[in-house]
């Protein structure tokens, strides 16, 4: 069909054609003049996007009405609906913007689209308006009240933006409202009274913003609603009684706040409920059971809560098909899981963990087909894992009371990839059958009694490994040498077992080791200065095992960050550029580890949980990510002088060269190590005075300098006053430490220490490499204290940063 060139006709004869054409033959869009005009305007209020091969305000075509994301009325050839969705348009819209001409415009959809700065509340000229989108964009500032001038609206998205203020009392007027999506923005205040009156409203998203007061008792006016979520705020109170005559809610979120109430007794008129979660609150009372004889469920998650008692999954005959995400973890849930779990015949995720169960694993959940994801950690579960459960994908049973594990079914695949069997009571030799686990990436046996020794033909599964965590148990024999193709491995904690041996050759090819800790066996051996070449290593742990030689082959170690290499048998001296390449321990630079800014960037998520395992030592989950920076090389033999370039490690926090024969003056420039916090050069042979510089490191809390030769006064600053008086102890001439032990207590210098206090001073430093490395190897394998990161839809479900908000229906 011809299209003819009304660019140089007048809106009267466009109007007359268009007539014309109207009557003839099928509709014709012709741009209106002022129409045109207007968005030729809109155009030129933002810059063209150089990278985009065909940028949309560049192209030119006569007839707007064909204009990409316009459209024009078919009749009145008035444009009704912009459609500029994911265009960068990056820039902001003016107050007085050209938009604001298409008097006639409907549907307004400029979601993704870049824009900037305040939305202006000339948008409320546009009395046409049923719907609005600009979601997804960089707004700020407040919602403009004139908003409440588009009496016509239906659809309003302002979710994802970074808008602040208050909700607008007056949205309450938009009495055609059937959606309202604010979520993901900094909004503030109460959630105001007007919206009591949307009583056409299907769906309100609220969540993601700082929200507080209650939730309205209003809401259950609203019995049109569909979704309502509130996610992700600080409301606190009691959910209204009236809540419940919502029947036809399908989707509930109210995770993340400060709720405090028991649920309704009956929920089972929910009929078409979906997806419900509390989590994260304080709500209370016993199992809702009532929930599960709606049909129709597919997310329940009722974690971090208060709820007691037992659980009883009504043991009807309908099932649940659809469930497919169940999370009961964190509550004050006790007694057995019961058989009747496998009424959710098609559950993907079951998170059972920080409870007081107890008893077995159901034999009934073989029934779940399709479960891929459990969670039973932190519970009193005891007795035989099933067999049935070696196709899931992702278990976690730590921290219970499991003695042993069925062998796989044999006419089932083993499609494990990550297994946390972390402090049980399993016991006896690793069975060969996990040799044939084929796709086993994280495995975490510590804390448990097997024996025997590491089976060789681990070298066939390897390839996949990510992790393998055998931390004290009593393997015993050789760390075997099966590393070769191990390329993904990123954790090797054989800490705490029998081995002996050497450290194997084939650790070398291990590209992407991050922690290697051997700590506490018999493995002999020179330094690994082979190790030196892995890029990534970051913690290097080697103590007390039976390591002997010189350390003189340091170089390489990159990455590293905390080495460990006490309580061993290394000697010499060591070499004045000893440190030089340790380049880790100079810089805090995150961001070259995309991997590692993934786990923090997910912890965050987890702060609560992680706080509350770790407890007495409540940064040293963050501070091994992000600033932890140590090198151990106490209970040795190394003798000379302590080398000039150690004060190269700038980022250090943490010294430990006690238990050596190092002689000579303490180097001043020590203090140019000025984040260390902790300090130990005690039982040396080192003389002269304590440098007075070292009285400004502001962080140094803990220090011993005891039995050595030093002499001379104690720098004057509040560290060191702080110190306890044995850390001076032994020396040969130290004074000016009557502040510290006291005047009645003065030391005498010849005197010989107490061994139990030895003991009591060397604690300090041990716990604090041993609570930041603890939580290592699984940090560095994406398990976040009894969560694993891959696989979970947890993560899937509220990990997002920001939630998409859109929706299918206006
Ligand atoms: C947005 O425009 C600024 C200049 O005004 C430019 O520096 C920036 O790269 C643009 N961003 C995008 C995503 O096009
Ligand atoms: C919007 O309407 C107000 C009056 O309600 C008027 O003052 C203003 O100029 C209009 N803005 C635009 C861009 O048309
Ligand atoms: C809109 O206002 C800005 C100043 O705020 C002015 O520079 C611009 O020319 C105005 N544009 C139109 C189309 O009136
Ligand atoms: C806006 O456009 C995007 C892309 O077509 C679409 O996904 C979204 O649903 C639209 N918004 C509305 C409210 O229709
Ligand atoms: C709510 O509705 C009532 C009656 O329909 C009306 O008087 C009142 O102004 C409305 N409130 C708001 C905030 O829109
Ligand atoms: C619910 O609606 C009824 C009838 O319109 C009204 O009387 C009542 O005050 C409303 N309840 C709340 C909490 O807004
Ligand atoms: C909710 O929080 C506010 C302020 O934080 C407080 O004043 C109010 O008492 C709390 N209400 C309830 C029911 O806990
Ligand atoms: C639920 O709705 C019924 C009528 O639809 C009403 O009688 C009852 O008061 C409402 N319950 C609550 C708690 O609002
Ligand atoms: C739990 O809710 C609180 C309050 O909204 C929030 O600060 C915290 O990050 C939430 N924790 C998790 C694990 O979601
Ligand atoms: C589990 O039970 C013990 C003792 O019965 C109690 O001290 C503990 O708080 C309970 N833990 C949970 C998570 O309910
Ligand atoms: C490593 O993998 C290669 C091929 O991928 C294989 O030929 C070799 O046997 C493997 N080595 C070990 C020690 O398993
Ligand atoms: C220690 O720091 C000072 C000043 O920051 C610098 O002049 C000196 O060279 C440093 N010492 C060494 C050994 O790097």
């Amino acid at each position: 069909m011809p299209r003819s060139h009304c660019y140089c006709l007048s809106g009267y004869i466009i109007y007359f054609s268009l007539l014309i054409h109207t009557l003839a033959s099928p509709p014709l869009h012709l741009c209106l003049h002022d129409q045109r005009d207007a968005l030729l305007e809109f155009k030129d209020e933002f810059p063209i996007d150089e990278l985009d091969p065909v940028p949309w305000n560049k192209i030119t075509s006569t007839d707007c009405c064909f204009w990409k994301g316009v459209t024009c009325d078919d009749k009145s050839g008035q444009v009704i609906s912009l459609n500029l969705h994911d265009t960068n348009l990056n820039g902001s819209l003016k107050a007085n913007s050209s938009l604001f001409r298409l008097q006639h415009l409907r549907h307004l959809n400029l979601t993704g689209c870049s824009l900037q700065g305040e939305i202006p509340s000339s948008l409320g000229n546009l009395s046409r308006l049923t719907l609005v989108d600009l979601s997804q964009n960089d707004l700020v500032g407040e919602i403009p009240s004139s908003i409440s001038n588009l009496k016509r609206l239906r659809y309003v998205n302002l979710g994802a933006n970074e808008l602040s203020g208050e909700i607008p009392f007056s949205v309450g007027n938009l009495n055609q409202l059937r959606y309202l999506i604010l979520a993901a923005n900094m909004l503030t205040g109460e959630i105001p009274s007007s919206l009591g009156n949307l009583s056409r409203l299907l769906d309100l998203r609220l969540s993601i913003n700082n929200l507080v007061g209650q939730v309205p008792a209003f809401i259950g006016n609203l019995t049109e609603l569909q979704v309502v979520s509130l996610g992700q705020n600080k409301l606190n109170g009691s959910v209204p009684k009236s809540f419940a005559n919502l029947t036809k809610l399908y989707h509930i979120s109210l995770r993340s706040n400060y709720l405090t109430s028991t649920l309704p007794f009956d929920m089972s008129g929910f009929h078409n409920l979906e997806h419900f979660d509390v989590g994260n609150n304080s709500f209370l009372g016993s199992f809702p059971k009532s929930l599960f004889l709606i049909p129709s469920l597919q997310v329940v998650n009722l974690e971090d809560n208060q709820f007691t008692g037992t659980i009883d999954f009504v043991n009807t005959s309908t099932s649940l098909p659809n469930l497919d995400y169940l999370n009961l973890g964190s509550n004050r849930f006790h007694g057995p899981i019961p058989e009747s779990i496998s009424r959710f015949l098609n559950l993907g995720e079951l998170d059972l963990s920080l409870n007081n169960f107890t008893g077995t694993i159901p034999r009934s959940i073989s029934k779940l087909a399709n479960l891929d994801v459990l969670d039973l950690s932190d519970n009193k579960l005891q007795g035989q894992v099933p067999g049935s459960l070696w196709r899931l994908t992702t278990m976690t049973l730590s921290r219970n009371c499991f003695s042993s594990f069925e062998k796989p079914n044999p006419s089932e695949e083993t499609l494990i990839q990550a297994l946390d069997l972390n402090s049980n009571s399993f016991r006896g030799p690793l069975p060969h059958w996990f040799c044939k686990i084929q796709w086993l990436s994280f495995l975490d046996l510590s804390n448990n009694l097997f024996n025997g020794s590491i089976p060789p033909c681990l070298s066939n599964s390897i390839v996949s490994f990510t992790c393998l965590i055998l931390r004290n148990n009593s393997f015993s024999g050789l760390l075997p040498d099966i590393f070769s193709n191990a390329t993904e491995l990123r954790s090797l904690d054989v800490s705490r077992n029998k081995l002996e041996g050497n450290l194997p050759r084939s650790l070398i090819s291990c590209v992407s080791l991050r922690l290697v800790s051997v700590e506490s066996n018999r493995i002999k051996g020179q330094f690994p200065s082979w190790l030196g070449s892995l890029p990534s290593l970051h913690v290097l742990i080697l103590r007390s095992n039976d390591f002997y030689g010189p350390l003189d082959e340091s170089v390489g170690f990159e990455s590293l960050r905390v080495i460990d290499l006490s309580h061993n048998d290394f000697t010499g001296t060591l070499q004045p550029h000893s440190f030089s390449s340790w380049r880790g321990m100079t810089t805090v630079r995150e961001e070259d580890d995309p991997y590692m800014a993934d786990i923090i960037n997910y912890s965050t998520f987890y702060r609560n949980s992680m706080v509350l395992v770790i407890k007495g030592v409540e940064t040293s989950f963050e501070r091994i990510q992000q600033d932890f920076r140590a090198v151990d090389i106490s209970g040795n033999r190394i003798y000379g002088k302590i080398p000039e370039s150690l004060c190269l490690l700038k980022e250090l926090r943490l010294l430990n060269l006690s238990g050596n024969a190092f002689t000579s003056d303490i180097p001043r420039s020590l203090a140019n190590l000025t984040k260390l916090e902790t300090l130990d050069l005690s039982s040396n042979n080192l003389s002269g005075q304590i440098p007075q510089e070292l009285g400004e490191l502001s962080f140094l809390s803990y220090m011993n300098f005891s039995h050595n030769l030093l002499r001379g006064h104690v720098p004057r600053s509040t560290q060191f006053q702080s110190q306890r008086c044995s850390s001076f102890s032994d020396n040969s001439g130290l004074y000016g430490l009557e502040e510290i032990c006291g005047e009645t207590h003065v030391l005498d210098p010849t005197s010989q220490q107490q061994p139990e206090e030895l003991a009591e001073s060397e604690e300090p430093m041990f716990n604090w490499i041993a609570a930041a490395v603890a939580y290592g190897p699984g940090v560095f394998c994406g398990l976040v204290i009894g969560h694993i990161f891959f696989n979970s839809r947890y993560y899937k479900l509220v990990g997002e940063k920001k939630l998409k908000v859109t929706s299918s229906a206006r």
